[in-house]
């Protein structure tokens, strides 16, 4: 096969199918649809709304504010999202199997797309984690904080932060001479839900619906009570930054949107995929959507969009009408909201390493299913440590634009990805249909580059390079190592 056509290779949708149900190959299939909404939502609702928020509306050094404006970006960000998610809804009941948009992609647009794409979904579910996994570190110790405990600065920080700080350096403990600065309730909670994961799904459900139940009474309690404490006057200017921070605020809260295409993950594991799966997605994206535009116009409303360039914007706009006790409220809903969608995100990696390992792309060990708890355990112990890691040294912003930049341009690939595959099998039955193809999936292509514009520069390069990487790791690994590529197993080939 010339190398070329080699990279153009695709897999048939009937024999993805087909090499998932293979002996110890198949997951437990104990997931219904309350579970995959619980489990979208799971994934929604952190840190982007809980901490990224404030970045929108006040800007920071790298880009402009939305202003009151913030809740125009909500809703442009969250009909970008539900253009796609009507995208991932048909691929998810077409190819109910674990892998998400790589799975989709190998099925259309051929081997090396979908190995960008997995490559890519490294970069929303891992990296993602370690901008959530930061972040639930500093709650964490603004939480403890409330009741007088002081974590230790120099075991809680970022390297960058640390690198500018003499004195924190100064006063860290010396290995070797080394200075001894890292994250630890970063990697702490990372290492809590591994070992939660590890042990099973529906157990992690389980845990997770409960989360999603605190979370989703956090910020109704905040938008009941803020309500009362909206002044109009914190309208004007609606948009300071016109168009521009309009766009750099969606660009921003597009990362609080990330996690329903998390639902998809799963898929292997639900009891009736083909149904289920297009409600758990597009049912947990409007929740979302209709909470957060709640929440970015009460938010707006109680205090001046200037003051809230802060780790802990919900809870600034409380205290600032001298409710310390809902801050307080709100800033324990965010331990929950970020362990909740920390949980979700580490639950789909293994799952993408699963499905690639299958495929060939990836060594055989990443698809290992456990004889007892019959979950990815191997792929789910390297996910831990890889997010462990990042999250002990990474920050939170650089990490959260990293992850949206690469979340983004999966999602082109799988709106494209729609149009390809209805032109290609028009006749392939299709539970869930997106409607006005293709005009909703290029719409969503559309979308999705306008949100990619609004990043600042510096995640591009860091994109790019991460490509890089990726393409050469193909080349030397996958390429050849590719079951389609040795025929093992001898499913049928798409002309
Ligand atoms: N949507 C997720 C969050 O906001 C990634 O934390």
């Amino acid at each position: 096969m010339g190398f070329f056509r080699s990279l153009g290779r695709i897999k048939s949708i009937d024999a993805i199918v087909a090499e998932s149900q293979g002996a110890g190959r198949s997951l437990k299939r104990v997931l219904g649809p309350v579970d995959l909404i619980a489990l979208g939502i799971g994934g929604i609702i952190g840190a982007g709304i809980f901490a990224l928020v404030g970045t929108a509306a006040a800007g920071d050094a790298a880009r402009l504010g939305a202003g009151p404006a913030l809740m125009v970006s909500f809703l442009i960000t969250g009909v970008a999202c539900a253009f796609t998610a009507l995208c991932y809804a048909e691929f998810a009941s077409v190819v109910p199997i674990s892998g998400s948009a790589y799975t989709y992609s190998y099925a259309t647009l051929g081997e090396l797309a979908a190995w960008i794409i997995g490559w890519d979904l490294v970069l929303e579910y891992a990296v993602g984690n370690v901008a959530v996994a930061v972040s639930w570190s500093g709650y964490f110790c603004e939480f403890l904080r409330g009741f007088g405990l002081e974590f230790p600065r120099w075991l809680a920080v970022d390297l960058r932060t640390a690198l500018a700080s003499p004195d924190l350096l100064a006063s860290a403990p010396h290995v070797l001479g080394v200075p001894v600065v890292f994250n630890l309730p970063a990697v702490f909670i990372v290492g809590a839900l591994t070992a939660l994961l590890f042990v099973g799904i529906k157990e992690s459900a389980r845990f997770n619906a409960v989360m999603v139940g605190i979370k989703l009474v956090v910020l109704a309690v905040f938008v009941a009570v803020g309500a009362f404490y909206v002044k109009p006057e914190h309208y004007t200017p609606f948009a300071p930054n016109g168009w521009g921070g309009i766009q750099a605020g969606a660009a921003v809260v597009f990362f609080a949107f990330i996690g329903f295409d998390a639902v998809s993950t799963t898929s292997e594991e639900c009891r009736n995929p083909k149904r289920d799966l297009p409600i758990g997605i597009l049912g947990s994206l409007a929740v979302c959507t209709v909470v957060y535009i709640a929440v970015a116009a009460v938010l707006t409303g109680m205090v001046s969009y200037r003051e809230l360039n802060s780790a802990e914007p919900l809870s600034v706009a409380m205290r600032s009408v001298d409710l310390p006790a809902v801050a307080g409220f709100v800033a324990f809903g965010s331990i929950v909201a970020h362990t909740a969608v920390l949980l979700v995100f580490q639950l789909g990696q293994p799952r993408i390493l699963f499905a690639m390992s299958r495929d060939g792309l990836l060594p055989r060990f990443f698809g290992r299913v456990h004889p007892r708890f019959k979950t990815p355990h191997v792929a789910t112990v390297v996910t831990g440590l890889f997010v462990a890691s990042g999250a002990a040294l990474a920050s939170l912003e650089e990490m959260a634009d990293l992850c949206s930049i690469g979340t983004l341009s999966a999602f082109v690939l799988v709106c494209a990805g729609v149009i390809i595959s209805r032109h290609r099998e028009p006749d392939r039955p299709r539970p869930f249909r997106a409607p006005w193809v293709p005009w909703v999936p290029l719409a969503g292509i559309g979308a999705c580059l306008y949100l990619m514009l609004g990043l600042p520069w510096a995640a591009w390069i860091r994109f790019g390079a991460w490509l890089v990487i990726g393409a050469g790791i193909y080349l030397a690994y996958g390429r050849k190592r590719s079951h389609l590529a040795r025929q093992i197993p001898d499913g049928p080939r798409p002309s």
